[in-house]
Parts: C-alpha cells; sequence; structure tokens
C-alpha cells in the first residue's frame, strides 16, 4: 500500500499517515483559541453526589451572568447531565455553524451561554454509555467546536467524584480553577478531602469551599434551623489553607425552582439562601476578578491648539 503523505486518507492509524496526529494537533489548536478568549475556568466538584453542585454551577453562572459578566455554563456530567433542565431549557441545539464552522452554544439570556449534551441528543431520557475515551473526546469538543467567544468566565458542573470529566477538564483547561462544594455532614467532609487530594494531585488551584445544605430555612417564618452540624466546610477550608466561599442554607423553594427550571437566584426574592448566594457570588468575584483592560486616555496635552497651525494658542479664545 503507498504511503499517504498529504494526510488526507481518513486513515487512523498513527503508522503511514499524520492524519490522526493532525487531528489532534488541529483540535489542540482550536482548544488553545477558544481557552484564549475565556479569563476565568471554574470547574465546580465535589467527591460526593447529590451535594448541590449542578444547583451551585447554576446560580453561579445566573448570578454573574446577572451583573453583567459574559458567562458560560458548561455541563461536563455526561451521565446525568442536569444543567438545561434546571435552567428550563428544552430546546436542542441545532442552530446553524458560525462562519468558522463552530457549533452555537445554547443562549439563556444575552449574557449566559449554555451547552449540554442533553440538548443534542434526539431522546433526553437515553442513557449515555460511554467509556474514558469517548468522554474525553466530548469534552475537548465541546471546547474545540463551540462557539463560546469571549467570556469573563465559564462554570463546569462535574459528575460527582474524580473520574474521567475532571481529570479531562484538568488536563485540558490547564488554568481551570475548582470550586469544591460540600455538605455538613462529616461523610460528605471526607470526600471533600479527596476532591482537594485530587487537584493537588493534577496541580489545579482551588478557588474555595462552598458549604451547601448547611442549616435549614423555615418556608413558613424564614429562620434558620441548625439540622446538621454546620461550619465542616470552614474548617475544612482552613485545615488546607483555601478560601472558605460561605454557606447555602437548604431552602424547599430551591428545589422547587430547580425542578421547574426556574433558577431560585432568578426569583429576585430576599430570603436567606438568596442571600447566601449573593454573599458566595461576591467572594467568587473577590477571588477570580476579572481584570478589566487598562483603558489609555490620551494624555491631556501640555500644550493645547484649536489646530490653527501656528503653534500653541488657547483653542477658547483663538480667532486666527
Ligand atoms: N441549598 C439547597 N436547598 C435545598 N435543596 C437543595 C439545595 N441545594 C441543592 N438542593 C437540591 O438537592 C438536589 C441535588 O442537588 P444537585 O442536583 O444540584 O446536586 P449535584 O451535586 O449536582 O448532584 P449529582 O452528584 O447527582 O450531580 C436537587 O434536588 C436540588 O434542588
Ligand atoms: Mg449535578
Ligand atoms: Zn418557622
Amino acid at each position: 500500500m503507498s504511503k499517504c503523505s498529504s494526510g488526507t486518507c481518513g486513515s487512523k492509524k498513527a503508522s503511514g499517515c499524520g492524519s490522526a496526529d493532525a487531528a489532534v494537533a488541529q483540535q489542540n489548536t482550536a482548544i488553545a483559541a477558544s481557552l484564549d478568549r475565556i479569563k476565568n475556568k471554574i470547574l465546580v466538584m465535589s467527591g460526593k453526589g447529590g451535594v448541590g453542585k449542578s444547583t451551585v454551577s447554576v446560580n453561579l453562572a445566573l448570578g454573574l451572568a446577572g451583573k453583567g459578566y459574559k458567562v458560560g455554563l458548561m455541563d461536563v456530567d455526561l451521565h446525568g447531565p442536569d444543567i438545561v433542565r434546571m435552567l428550563g431549557m428544552p430546546g436542542r441545539m441545532d442552530g446553524e455553524l458560525t462562519k468558522d464552522g463552530k457549533m452555537p452554544p445554547l443562549q439563556y439570556n444575552d449574557k449566559l451561554k449554555v451547552i449540554s449534551l442533553e440538548s443534542m441528543m434526539e431522546n433526553r431520557d437515553d442513557p449515555v454509555i460511554w467509556r474514558g475515551p469517548l468522554k474525553n473526546q466530548a469534552i475537548r469538543q465541546f471546547i474545540a467546536d463551540v462557539a463560546w467567544g469571549d467570556l469573563d468566565y465559564l462554570v463546569i458542573d462535574a459528575p460527582p467524584g474524580t473520574g474521567d470529566e475532571p481529570m479531562t477538564v484538568a488536563h485540558t483547561i490547564k488554568d481551570a480553577k475548582a470550586l469544591v462544594v460540600t455538605t455538613p455532614q462529616n461523610i460528605a467532609l471526607a470526600d471533600v478531602r479527596k476532591s482537594i487530594n485530587f487537584c493537588k494531585h493534577v496541580s489545579m488551584k482551588i478557588v474555595g469551599i462552598v458549604e451547601n445544605m448547611s442549616g435549614f430555612i423555615c418556608p413558613h417564618c424564614d429562620k434558620q434551623v441548625d439540622i446538621f452540624k454546620t461550619g465542616g466546610g470552614e474548617q475544612l477550608a482552613r485545615e488546607f489553607s483555601v478560601p472558605f466561599l460561605g454557606r447555602i442554607p437548604v431552602d424547599p423553594r430551591v428545589v422547587i425552582a430547580g425542578d421547574d427550571g426556574k433558577p431560585y437566584l432568578s426569583s429576585g426574592g430576599t430570603s436567606p439562601a438568596i442571600q447566601a448566594f449573593e454573599s458566595f457570588l461576591a467572594k467568587v468575584e473577590k477571588e477570580l476578578p476579572v481584570q478589566t483592560v487598562a483603558i489609555s486616555i490620551p494624555m491631556a496635552r501640555a500644550e493645547s491648539s484649536c489646530g490653527c497651525g501656528t503653534g500653541p494658542c488657547n483653542p477658547n479664545t483663538c480667532d486666527c
């Protein structure tokens, strides 16, 4: 068989044709170009399931967008994507490709772009039966092939644990920072230690720890009842010398809002849970400020002129 030197034969074999390598290199370039336009990448993770990662991701993304930032929300929980349901976005991603061949993400509003495998599937109830390499490829494509444009923040919602998805994010997005979600119970705190050790292992910086479901807000009187011991997240943050981003109480309205696809933070209320989300947002903003590009304002000229060409003169009084 003759050797293909042009790289166009479509062979996936590394030997004899450089096309597979070339495709990877091309994708790497596309990933780097996409990431270059995103200022902050936040991986929302936790060693444990059901602690509120997706709830935190959705409300964080929405809150930052509400402050006027350009935000992307990427759901890398490929087996159990929840994001588009929580945002009440039943649409499918089937828009026309952009001029440079990229897929337009779903648009929640003019500040928030969203991508999830769920919105690409024919049938949302079909299970995703993928192993590591396919998941890795899907996440790489989410970055390389999606028209994210310029973003201040990309929030990435991970599945529980430290498996393929967070590992791929860590390898692909070198400057991603982890936001670790925990609940106050000891068992959850033990899992958080694993997440923190994972971050150390892959050299991922940690934005901080947030303690979700910390105390219960009575729907009748808005008073807080500490049904579990609270404060474990803060203690853990101290132990590992990472920022503590606050406590978010259990509020039944958070569940209803998630189920109804109307995120709680968008309800405009002033309950303790909303206040807690807002102070959490402010802490994330403080930890990951968006550097504003310095605008160079022309210095006032030492010698002004009306432009008459006769040299310095007072523009207000010159009658030349
Ligand atoms: N502060 C809160 N108050 C009340 N309910 C909450 C709160 N945070 C999350 N929940 C509810 O807990 C459930 C689990 O939350 P969520 O899906 O965000 O967790 P998760 O960590 O993303 O789960 P998974 O590991 O399955 O991805 C949801 O029904 C959600 O509405
Ligand atoms: Mg989730
Ligand atoms: Zn009460």
